[in-house]
């Protein structure tokens, strides 16, 4: 498989076929009397997020406004996950609305994209099951959406376009229209080599492939001069971002470089695999005030049968190393992981070396998973696939232990006060305000009288009173960025 470079002339041509839509939607609003307007539907993780940023970045390129009523946007999209099956089902159960709703709206378009699409039984079902779904693309053609949604349009039939292509495209090919005010999404790198045996990730995004250095580094200084407080580094694996490449940079660089410009109070990353997490990392980690203190390291498993079967070339003592040398360096960074229940093969002996590695490294959060069988992946044609009653039975003991940790986590945060990057207003709760620390631990907290308005992106010290299994409480003492 290839990976090709998109160029100037690439862009040239989606920014004809912008152009082309705007007049198209700009001469149906005036025959309706009415903008046109769009919904993007986010499943997923990160990178997903990121992507649906862009794709709002072009729709709006393109003369539509956001919706106000979901399900009734002109043109929705679906930007689809398809990591766990529970996720498909979400897409598919929420598909059947569109029909009705296609029916008394004939401005409506439906486009499907995401990992998902990589997958043919979702593409063969939707060919099948779902004819009023006007556009289909995969991941890899992002970029092209204007160009098909165009063709789409002129045409008048389903549209299904699969590319068997990697693309890279750096992030200024784009215009991107984020969704926080003051966090910033950069994808450092796109796909994944990994091929975990129970992932999809691989075949749905493709060979690795990393930004150039330079563009990469000139776009955040670009962002940070907007004023985004926080940045937010994306990758499968992170700490593969430039293995092969000719400058010789590796994510430290990246990490580094980006902690030294002026203007990003936070520096975040996702996701590291620990296999190849240097220990100059931890250190950059340590050593930059606004590098979170926070580290997401997915452990999957506690015995090194599984992982080995997993294909996740560490052992629990290599992992352990790094959860010691993390804690000893930064003691007040916060640790936290991924662990998938029942993958084929795992004994109860297997579980329990799962549960004392959680012991060990003291999680302060983990995302728990049961296995998810995913077709074309090795391990969904192994043999030894746990009964669901005992993945459901260790699912919840793993989880009992998590809760229990994670609250610990929370109440040694108690009687102290922390600098929290304000994310907005509960909208479940008027006058509670929500942040995080810079161990990326959540805080709910009120703030004083004559404190009002808009403090998304604010930053404050806040007083911790109370903990929560999830999250913390507290009130906000005075404001940091002044
Ligand atoms: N690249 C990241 C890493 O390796 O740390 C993980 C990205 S993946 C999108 C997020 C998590 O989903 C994985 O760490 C894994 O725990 C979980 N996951 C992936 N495939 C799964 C499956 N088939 N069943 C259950 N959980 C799965
Ligand atoms: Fe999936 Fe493994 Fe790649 Fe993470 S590193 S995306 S778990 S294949
Ligand atoms: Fe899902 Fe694709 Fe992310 S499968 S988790 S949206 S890379």
């Amino acid at each position: 498989m290839s990976i090709i470079k998109l160029s100037d002339k690439d862009k040239l041509v989606q920014t004809e076929a912008i152009e082309e839509l705007r007049e198209y939607f700009g001469a149906r609003s005036l025959s309706l009397g009415r903008k046109l307007t769009f919904e993007v539907m986010t499943y997923g993780c990160q990178l997903n997020e990121s992507d649906s940023e862009k794709i709002t970045g072009m729709l709006s390129s393109m003369g539509l406004v956001s919706c106000a009523e979901q399900g009734k946007a002109d043109i929705t999209v679906m930007n689809t996950c398809s990591v766990r099956e529970n996720a498909e089902d979400r897409l598919f159960g929420n598909l059947g609305v569109f029909k009705t709703e296609k029916k008394k709206n004939h401005d409506m378009m439906l486009v499907i994209c995401g990992c998902m699409m990589k997958v043919p039984e979702n593409v063969e079902k939707i060919k099948k099951s779902y004819p009023y779904v006007d556009l289909v693309f995969d991941p890899q053609q992002l970029f092209n959406l204007p160009v098909l949604m165009r063709d789409c349009i002129r045409d008048r039939k389903q549209l299904i376009n699969i590319g068997s292509e990697d693309y890279i495209a750096e992030d200024d090919f784009f215009s991107i229209e984020r969704a926080r005010k003051f966090r910033a999404l950069v994808p450092i790198m796109y796909g994944c080599n990994n091929f975990c045996t129970y992932c999809i990730v691989p075949y749905a995004r493709g060979r690795e492939r990393s930004r150039s250095f330079d563009s990469l580094i000139g776009e955040l200084k670009e962002i940070a001069s907007q004023g985004y407080k926080e940045v937010m580094l994306l990758g499968q694996n992170v700490n593969s971002y430039g293995i092969g490449s000719e400058d010789g940079k590796s994510f430290a660089d990246v990490l580094e470089e980006t902690c030294k410009i002026e203007g990003f109070s936070r520096v975040r990353f996702m996701s590291s695999h620990p296999k190849d997490l240097s220990k100059r990392v931890m250190d950059i980690m340590r050593d930059y005030p606004n590098c979170e203190k926070h580290l997401h390291l997915a452990l999957q498993s506690g015995s090194d049968r599984l992982l080995k079967r997993m294909n996740r070339p560490y052992t629990r003592k290599e992992f352990f190393d790094i959860a010691d040398y993390f804690r000893k360096e930064i003691p007040e960074g916060s640790l936290t992981t991924d662990i998938i229940v029942g993958f084929p093969g795992e004994t109860e002996e297997d579980f329990e070396c799962t549960l004392k590695a959680v012991e060990y490294c003291r999680f302060d959060s983990a995302f728990t998973f049961q296995y998810s069988k995913r077709p074309g992946t090795p391990a969904a044609s192994f043999k030894d696939q746990v009964p669901k009653e005992i993945v459901t039975e260790r699912f919840g003991r793993l989880l009992d232990l998590q809760n229990d940790l994670s609250y610990k986590s929370n109440l040694a945060k108690v009687g102290n006060s922390y600098e929290i990057l304000i994310e907005g207003e509960s909208r479940a709760q008027p006058g509670i305000f929500t942040g995080r620390t810079i161990s990326n631990h959540l805080v709910n907290f009120t703030v004083p009288e004559g404190v009002s308005g808009d403090l998304e992106g604010r930053l404050a010290m806040v007083h911790i009173d109370r903990a929560r299994p999830y999250s913390i409480d507290g009130f906000m003492e005075r404001f940091t960025d002044v």
